[in-house]
Parts: C-alpha cells; sequence; structure tokens
C-alpha cells in the first residue's frame, strides 16, 4: 500500500460554522471537496502520529464514501489507530464517548445534524478534539486558513475497509477497528441512571413513544429502551436509519415531529413521547397533553437531576445558549449554583464542562446534556426525563406546572426566516445594530426597553472573546428578544428571532404560548422590519 500525495488547489467555501462544515452532497461529491477539508483538519493538528482517532457519522446518503476516504487519509498522515462505527454509524454523542472513552486523540463526526440528507441535500463532516467536543473556534479558523492555501493531501491507495464487521483490519500502518456503535453507550448510560426504577415505571404501565425519524438514534433507543428498560416493541418508531431519513427533515420540534406531537395531544396519548435528529444530538420532550420547550426542559432537568444516580452529588453549575430561556437562571439562584450564559454552538461549553464549572448545559434549539460526554446528547435527556419520572412518578404536566408555580414560567418561541437573500439578512442585523444606542428607555406599546446590546462572550476559562453574538433587545420584567443569523444553513440566511415572556410565580401561568408573546412578536417586528427588508410577512417555522 503506497501513501500517495496528491496535488489540489483550494476550495473558497471551506468555513466551517456553528458545527462544522455543511454543504449540499454535489459540493461534497466534488474532486478533492472532502480530501481537502480532511488535510485542512490533519494539518492543523499537531503530535497525533501513532495516536487514536474516531470516524463514525449519522448514516445519511454519502457517508460511507466519506468514510472510506477519512480512513485512508488518516492512515496517511500517521494515526496508528482507527475506531469506526459499524456501518459507519455513531451517534454524535456516543462518538464523543467513544473519543473519551478509549482516549483518543480526536474524532471526524461525519452528519449535518438535523438538516434533511440524501443525494441532493446535506452532509457535514465536523472535528472534535480529545474532550470529545467540538473543536474550539482556534482550530476551526486554522482550518479554513489552511484550506485556503492547501495544496496537496495524503491518502493510501488500499482497498475499502468492510464496514460491516467488527474486527480489526490493518490500512498501511494503522489498524482500523469497527466496533458495536451502541454498546460504550449504552453502558454509559446505565451507570447514570437508575434503569431499575425506570423499568419498573414501564413494567407498571407507563407508555413511551420515541420517534428516531429514521436518523442515527434508532439503533440507541431500541437497545436501551425495548431490550434493556423493557418497553415493548413498537415504543421505537422509525427505528432503522436510512440515508434520506425516509424523506423527511431529521429534525424533532413541532414542525418535522408533528405526527408525534398530535398523538400526545389526543385522547390515546401515551404518557410519555420524545424524538431525537439526525445524528442524536437533539430530544423533543412532550408529555400527555403538553409540549415541554427545550428551554423549560432544561430547567426542570436540571432542578430534578439529584434524582438520578448520576447527578446525586447536585450540580457545580448550569450553562446555557443567550438565545435560550432564562428559565434555567432561576433553578440556578435556587440551587445557589453558578448560570453560565454562552454563545450559541455545544463548542462553547466545553470549557465549562472541562473545568468542572458546568455540570448541565442546554440550548433553546434542543439540545441538552452533562459532564458525561462533550456534545449534546438526545436520548440522555430521554432518559433523565424517565428516570425523574420514575422516582416522583408523577406525570410530565405535575412536574411541569410544579415548576412553574415555583418558578415562575419565560413564555418562549423562537420564529425562522428560512431561504433568505443573505443582503436583506444582513440588512435586518445591521439596522437594528445600528439602533442598539437609541432602543434603552424606549417603549413599544407597553414594553418598556431596559437595555440592548450585540452579545459578546468572554470565556472565564481560556479568557477567549466571541463577538457579535446576536442581538439582546431586554425589557423591563425580564421578557427578551434575539435576533441573530444562523450559522449552519446550506442555502440563503436563515433570520432567527428569539421571543420569550416572563411571567412571575402567582401571575397567569396557564396562557398560550401565542397569546402570551403576542406583544412581544409584534414588538419584534416593529424594530428589526423583516417585512421591509425581506418581503417576508410570517415566519416559516415557528418552535
Ligand atoms: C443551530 C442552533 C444551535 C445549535 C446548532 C447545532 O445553530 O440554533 O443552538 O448549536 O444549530 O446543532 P444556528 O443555525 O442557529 O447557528
Ligand atoms: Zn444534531
Amino acid at each position: 500500500m503506497t501513501i500517495r500525495e496528491v496535488a489540489t488547489t483550494p476550495f473558497p467555501d471551506q468555513k466551517p460554522g456553528t458545527s462544522g462544515l455543511r454543504k449540499k452532497v454535489p459540493v461534497f461529491q466534488q474532486t478533492g471537496y472532502a480530501e481537502n477539508f480532511i488535510q485542512s483538519i490533519f494539518d492543523s493538528l499537531e503530535g497525533f502520529a501513532g495516536r487514536t482517532l474516531v470516524i463514525g457519522g449519522d448514516g445519511r446518503f454519502h457517508n460511507r464514501a466519506v468514510i472510506q476516504t477519512a480512513i485512508r487519509m488518516a492512515a496517511a498522515n500517521g494515526f496508528g489507530t482507527i475506531l469506526v462505527g459499524r456501518g459507519g454509524i455513531l451517534s454524535t454523542p456516543a462518538a464523543s464517548h467513544v473519543i473519551r472513552l478509549h482516549g483518543a486523540f480526536g474524532g471526524i463526526i461525519l452528519s449535518a445534524s438535523h438538516n434533511p440528507g440524501g443525494p441532493t441535500e446535506d452532509f457535514g463532516i465536523k472535528y472534535n478534539i480529545a474532550n470529545g467536543g467540538p473543536a474550539p473556534e482556534r482550530i476551526t479558523d486554522a482550518i479554513f486558513a489552511r484550506s485556503r492555501t492547501i495544496d496537496r493531501y495524503r491518502i493510501l491507495d488500499a482497498a475499502d475497509v468492510d464496514l460491516d464487521c467488527d474486527g480489526e483490519t490493518r490500512v498501511g500502518d494503522a489498524i482500523v477497528w469497527v466496533i458495536d456503535p451502541v454498546a460504550d453507550y449504552t453502558a454509559l448510560m446505565e451507570e447514570l441512571f437508575d434503569f431499575a426504577a425506570i423499568r419498573a415505571l414501564i413494567g407498571s404501565g407507563f407508555r413511551i413513544a420515541f420517534d428516531a425519524m429514521s436518523a442515527v438514534t434508532g439503533p440507541y433507543a431500541t437497545e436501551i429502551l425495548e431490550q434493556r428498560l423493557g418497553a415493548p416493541k413498537g415504543t421505537v418508531r422509525n427505528g432503522l436509519p436510512l440515508p434520506d431519513f425516509g424523506g423527511h427533515h431529521p429534525d424533532p420540534n413541532l414542525v418535522h415531529a408533528r405526527a408525534l406531537y398530535d398523538e400526545m395531544m389526543g385522547p390515546e396519548a401515551p404518557d410519555f413521547g420524545a424524538a431525537s435528529d439526525g445524528d442524536g444530538d437533539r430530544n423533543l420532550i412532550i408529555g400527555k397533553g403538553i409540549f415541554v420547550t427545550p428551554s423549560d426542559s432544561l430547567a426542570m432537568l436540571a432542578a430534578n437531576a439529584h434524582l438520578a444516580p448520576g447527578y446525586a452529588r447536585g450540580l457545580a453549575g448550569i450553562a446555557r445558549s443567550m438565545p435560550t430561556s432564562g428559565a434555567a437562571d432561576r433553578v440556578a439562584e435556587a440551587l445557589g449554583i453558578p448560570l453560565f450564559e454562552t454563545p450559541t454552538g455545544w463548542k462553547f461549553f466545553g470549557n465549562l464542562l472541562d473545568a468542572g464549572q458546568a455540570t448541565i448545559c442546554g440550548e433553546e434549539s434542543a439540545g441538552t446534556g452533562s459532564n458525561h460526554v462533550r456534545e449534546t446528547d438526545g436520548l440522555w435527556a430521554v432518559l433523565l426525563w424517565l428516570n425523574i419520572l420514575a422516582a416522583r412518578r408523577q406525570s410530565v404536566q405535575t412536574i411541569a406546572t410544579e415548576h412553574w408555580a415555583r418558578f415562575g414560567r419565560n413564555y418562549y418561541a423562537r420564529h425562522d426566516y428560512e431561504g433568505v437573500d443573505t443582503i436583506a439578512a444582513d440588512a435586518v442585523i445591521a439596522s437594528v445594530r445600528g439602533r442598539l444606542a437609541d432602543l434603552p428607555g424606549a417603549t413599544i406599546d407597553a414594553l418598556r426597553i431596559e437595555a440592548a446590546d450585540d452579545f459578546a462572550y468572554h470565556d472565564p476559562v481560556d479568557g477567549s472573546q466571541s463577538h457579535g453574538q446576536g442581538i439582546r433587545i431586554l425589557f423591563e420584567g425580564g421578557s427578551r428578544i434575539v435576533f441573530r443569523l444562523s450559522g449552519t444553513g446550506t442555502s440563503g440566511a436563515t433570520i432567527r428571532v428569539y421571543i420569550e415572556r416572563f411571567e412571575p410565580a402567582g401571575g397567569d401561568l396557564g396562557r398560550a404560548t401565542g397569546d402570551a408573546i403576542a406583544d412581544l412578536v409584534a414588538a419584534a417586528e416593529a424594530i428589526a422590519d423583516i417585512a421591509g427588508h425581506t418581503g417576508r410577512t410570517v415566519p416559516d417555522v415557528v418552535t
């Protein structure tokens, strides 16, 4: 087997976004495109000779082809051992765990998360470091810089590795191990949660519906919920990972998991409904007759986490992304622990988790996780909920109602305007930014603006600064509007408007969210004039 140095020329568009490089499949299928990016990753790292690299993906279209390329390139670049999930499968949280468990140097995760898959849909490549978390900006910036000047990549001439058989193969000087993608992760979940209590809950007739959305969590959920916890067959729906996710959008929200939502609101609803996304890091939690917003879920999980064995000793701190509602803030206050507000993207939680400053983290976009890995983890959130339900023996509805009665309620929604012309989207943000100085003190209807800023983050662990992370309009009484542009889209721009009304304990806690935030929605439009800039009068997705 010979190592080839292949001459190449840079592609101008390989800048990693919120979560790695994401493009349409035909872009990744261009000659040298994936190779350039993978080589740019390796060229930005030092000291990996002879070390271990983990490779896995969410099973979407093009996954197997890029896995074979990545194996050949990792071997040619000097990695000693390459761990690959069987079938090319590793959920994002499982990949994070495998990196940590096996003391790997890092990992390459092939995923475009919740974006659709298929020959003309999305694909992605992301690099994770030794702590199991996404590479920090220092590294992603270096990867991008390298991709602009790259002139050769290294690859081995070798036959494809049989990804469907567990075991060891030699590729050049490297050993490739095809591993069971589910086993290590399942063992970790068994350590964190009281499986016996959850089994007893299920045995008492508690019914669960889990929608794997034809994506990567299918095998994990089937093993854990049906095999280990004794839930009946069929509890996991759409459990077979498909390259195109069955033609659906594997995003577990009220739009794309509508059937589950409707069922959970119906008369025959199971006790607990949940779903996860393309690569298994997001979660959707729905009780019988009640949707739990991800922001509320974070707060309720944090308030009850001590009921699970893995968190019995309490939490060191809670971290949430800036656009996530302030519900968790009041839990942190009650627990007497710090609350960290970080920019959007899981990579900002890594330092806090490594330093032991935060135990539980979450984002409004349905990513929730803890220090057990360095990624957000969909099934983990589902299992923590089940553990809490098993310990409290109350419904999701009762737990939520009691939570709001104690802490107050943050009515919350996110409005997304998708596929917007980039220039128009930039103009929306620029015009709000231009008004920041004038907004404090202004009133819109009865709403008084207390403060307005462009969110910047100072990482307390490594001192790094991140600027321009979204515009915050803060109202008197704790209500809030946030504007930012998505960093994960692959066509045009997506404007995200995050709207939150805080209702203190003792107030009207049982309203419909749409009614509770209607005045803030109108205020957002008055401030940003999205209709004027983009011609859009209604959002494409409301979650
Ligand atoms: C979105 C979410 C963000 C999440 C990211 C990766 O990023 O908003 O919370 O971390 O996907 O899953 P965005 O498109 O907003 O940049
Ligand atoms: Zn995801």
